[in-house]
């Protein structure tokens, strides 16, 4: 069965994702799409030729029997409305971060699905679909480090719109170390401090730049995120594991090696599309194949949405106080597993 997806914003993750499905990944189909900029949702039927009908807004979008998942790609404050609508019709869903934009918001998504007493909800956190991090993950797994005890990791942009404010360090930066991370060592946060260094002469008046979160399991992990949004020299992500018997490392993007004038470099990519343009295909075949092989979506859940909501709301907490801070997550219910490893990526 092919998977009827409805397309909920037509923005600029929207329409990337309706590429994929329709041009590149296998078993979906976009029949709909809705955005409250109208002109946007006809402009994107007409970009990629889509036999599908333009709905007024998402309610009507979810009740169109053709639509089994429905794609959340709005602005973030819009999606917690949509998912729960979607969740109500029984209908899957694919929702871009942030699942909700507070954590209370993503527990009413957790209850209502836990309700429907089946998963629909992913989650978009990519990176755990990267190749990357999930030859990480197998490695800590199999004991190939012993414990891990540290992980230091850094997340780097070369520039960021004048509109970026410090908070959005976490709530669109951090965001994506604070859902892999803890999936990577099948851990739990337990506290989170933040130091600002000294600030780079690059960064706009209104914004501390750079951030070192320092974050604590419960299992005694200690891990440190630098977050630096003017590095100026590219678009760069780290992730080291430090273990009892040894240390695992993110590879470095592939790229060809050059020697020229007097150099033997490596091209740094600049765009965080291309770092992970990859994580997103597997992710979205996975989604569609999970669906039509086991009737539930397998990756991140409405429970990773709830666990990256609260820690954020905590380490923006801690911005401001500079103060070691809790963070104090609710039990995760059984219907929630925990921290697989994405069978999508995994070869062997
Ligand atoms: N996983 C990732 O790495 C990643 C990357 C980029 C964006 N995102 C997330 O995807 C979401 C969209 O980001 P974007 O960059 O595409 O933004 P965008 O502004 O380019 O697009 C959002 C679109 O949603 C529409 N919209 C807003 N509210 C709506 C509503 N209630 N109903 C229907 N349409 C609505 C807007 O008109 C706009 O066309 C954000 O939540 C963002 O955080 C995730």
């Amino acid at each position: 069965m092919t998977l009827g997806f409805g397309v909920v914003g037509t923005g600029a993750i929207g329409r990337e994702h309706i590429n994929r499905i329709t041009n590149k990944l296998s078993g979906g189909k976009i029949v709909a799409v809705t955005d409250v900029n109208q002109e946007s949702a006809k402009q994107t039927v007409e970009q990629y030729q889509l036999d599908a009908i333009i709905y007024p807004d998402d309610k009507a979008l979810i009740a169109d029997e053709n639509v089994d998942a429905v794609l959340v790609t709005s602005w973030g404050p819009a999606h917690e409305a949509t998912v729960l609508a979607a969740i109500e019709a029984g209908k899957y869903v694919f929702c871009e971060k942030p699942l909700a934009t507070t954590a209370e918001g993503c527990m009413r998504i957790v209850e209502a699905e836990m309700r429907h007493g089946k998963k629909l909800v992913q989650v978009g956190f990519m990176r755990r679909y990267d190749s990357g991090y999930v030859q990480l993950k197998q490695a800590i797994d199999k004991g190939f480090i012993g414990e891990p005890l540290m992980i230091h990791a850094a997340h780097r942009n070369p520039t960021v719109d004048p509109r970026y404010t410090t908070d959005m360090a976490v709530v669109d930066t951090l965001i994506h170390e604070i859902d892999v991370l803890h999936w990577l060592v099948n851990d739990d946060y337990k506290s989170v401090q933040v130091v600002f260094p000294k600030k780079t002469r690059n960064a706009l008046e209104h914004l501390r730049d750079p951030q070192v979160f320092i974050i604590e399991t419960k299992g005694g992990i200690v891990i440190n995120v630098e977050v630096f949004v003017n590095c100026r020299y590219g678009y760069d992500i780290q992730c080291e594991v430090v273990g009892e018997e040894g240390i695992v490392k993110l590879p470095e993007p592939a790229g060809i090696s050059f020697r020229k004038d007097v150099t033997l470099g490596t091209k740094i990519l600049t765009d965080w599309k291309d770092r992970f343009i990859d994580a997103y295909d597997v992710e979205i075949q996975d989604f569609i194949n999970s669906i039509q092989k086991t009737g539930e979506p397998k990756g991140p859940d409405a429970w990773d949405g709830y666990i990256a909501a609260l820690t954020a709301d905590v380490c923006v907490k801690a911005q401001q106080t500079g103060e070691k801070e809790d963070i104090t997550l609710e039990e995760r219910p059984a219907f929630y597993r925990k921290n697989a490893v994405c069978e999508a990526v995994v070869k062997n």
